[in-house]
């Protein structure tokens, strides 16, 4: 630039043909190296560009997989549906779940449980919550609008939340109340039907006080034993009961149960048989041990009077294999699968006529369970029941 200026300057100051040529010269010099300075500079900015486009893209794909990923992890059918009515993103789940090979919300080979929902989202553009029952299964389905600036609608987003689980506890919690309610009632109403006989000014039978008294201290303890087994069941269930865990020998605990329970054994005309190696030992809270075969023994004494019990122990590696046979009533098919729960008695009310509330084999089964093991049962009605429990013979 500077020698430019030098001959212009001199161009303009002598004017010889020299000079003016030198001038040109110069002027064509300077945009020739422009020329090809800028093309470079074209060039590595296009490069760049191109550069940044490709790391642009590179990212926006991982961002996409990310995001795939990511609604792939949500274990709830999930989908968003555009602007159009496309499914614009779906995850794994939602494609099970409609089945057919669909694109968008007006697809007619969607089931129309399913679809109704879909378009019901899509076309209102507004955010609910609703459950329906496809299949079996009790869906709680989330929709949510997409705005863009200026509060442009975009499309929307559902998902579909399994809840047959959390329906089916609630289920059960009901069910729980009302059968607990009942239980306890019917003491407290028998209690107080005596005692509102009693109070009447003219009753003055000494034989019917006493035989009421007598009644009033019965339903009084099963009230109580109710309350307890209630209260232990719920504290198993929640971990909160602390198993003092100790070492013992299982042939001699089972020859202790079946002497303690002599008299009522000997009452029901049964005759108990234990096999089981003298050396057996099991980790186990004794006290709570004692409970679950104290319950098996009286149910034995209800409900296969003048047979046989047959208890036999296995010793199967880190795990020890109890069975408890009876020759009794046996448990008629569609009864089996309610006998662990809490307050179910079977037909007949032979165990109310015993006094039994039906949670013997509710709290067994806790027991069992808190302790790492399994209980169930195998039975055959007319010839008998078995008990089949496993435990851990170590920590
Ligand atoms: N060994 C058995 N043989 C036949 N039926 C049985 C036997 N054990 C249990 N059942 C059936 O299972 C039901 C539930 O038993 P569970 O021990 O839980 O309650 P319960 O004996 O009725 O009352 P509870 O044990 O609270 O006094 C019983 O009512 C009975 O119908
Ligand atoms: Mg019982």
């Amino acid at each position: 630039m500077v020698i430019f200026f030098i001959l212009s300057v001199l161009a303009l100051v002598f004017q010889t043909p020299f000079t003016i040529f030198l001038l040109i010269f110069g002027q064509i010099a300077i945009w020739v190296f422009n020329h090809y300075r800028n093309k470079d500079h074209i060039k590595s900015i296009k490069n760049t560009a191109k550069q940044e486009t490709k790391v642009a893209n590179v990212r926006a794909d991982e961002a996409y997989d990310n995001l795939v990923k990511l609604i792939n992890a949500i274990p709830s059918p999930l989908v968003y549906i555009n602007q159009k009515g496309d499914f614009e993103v779906s995850n794994q789940y939602f494609n099970s779940l409609i089945k057919v090979d669909a694109e968008s919300v007006y697809d007619i080979d969607i089931d129309t449980v399913i679809r109704q929902t879909l378009l019901d989202a899509f076309l209102n553009e507004r955010q609910f919550v609703k459950q329906l029952n496809y299949r079996g299964i009790d869906f709680q389905v989330l929709s949510i609008p997409l705005m863009v600036e200026g509060n442009r609608y975009n499309g929307c987003m559902l998902i579909f939340q399994d809840i047959t689980r959390v329906l089916e506890g609630e289920k059960m919690q009901k069910r729980f109340i009302a059968d607990a309610s009942h239980e306890l009632r019917t003491p407290i109403a028998s209690i107080k039907g005596m005692i509102e006989i009693m109070n009447r000014s003219n009753f003055n039978d000494e034989e019917t006080r006493t035989e009421f008294n007598l009644q009033i201290e019965k339903e009084a303890n099963r009230l109580e034993h109710m309350v307890e087994d209630l209260l232990l069941q719920s504290r198993l269930k929640s971990k909160q009961v602390y198993l003092e865990k100790t070492r013992f020998n299982l042939k001699q605990f089972f020859d202790s149960i079946v002497y303690e329970k002599r008299q009522a054994l000997y009452h029901a005309k049964i005759e108990t048989i234990i096999n089981c190696p003298e050396d057996l030992v099991v980790y186990a809270d004794q006290f709570r041990l004692t409970q679950v075969f104290t319950n098996l023994i009286n149910n034995a004494i209800n409900y296969a009077p003048d047979g046989t019990i047959e208890i036999t122990a296995i010793d199967n590696k880190d795990r020890v294999i109890i069975e408890f046979k009876d020759n009794g009533m046996g448990i008629k098919e569609e009864m089996i699968p309610h006998i662990f729960e809490r307050f179910y008695r079977g037909e007949g009310d032979r165990s109310r006529e015993k006094g039994g509330s039906g949670l013997g084999l509710a709290i067994s089964k806790s027991i069992i369970e808190a302790h790492g093991g399994s209980i169930r049962v195998e039975s055959e009605y007319q010839k008998g029941s078995s008990f089949i429990i496993e435990l851990k013979t170590d920590a």
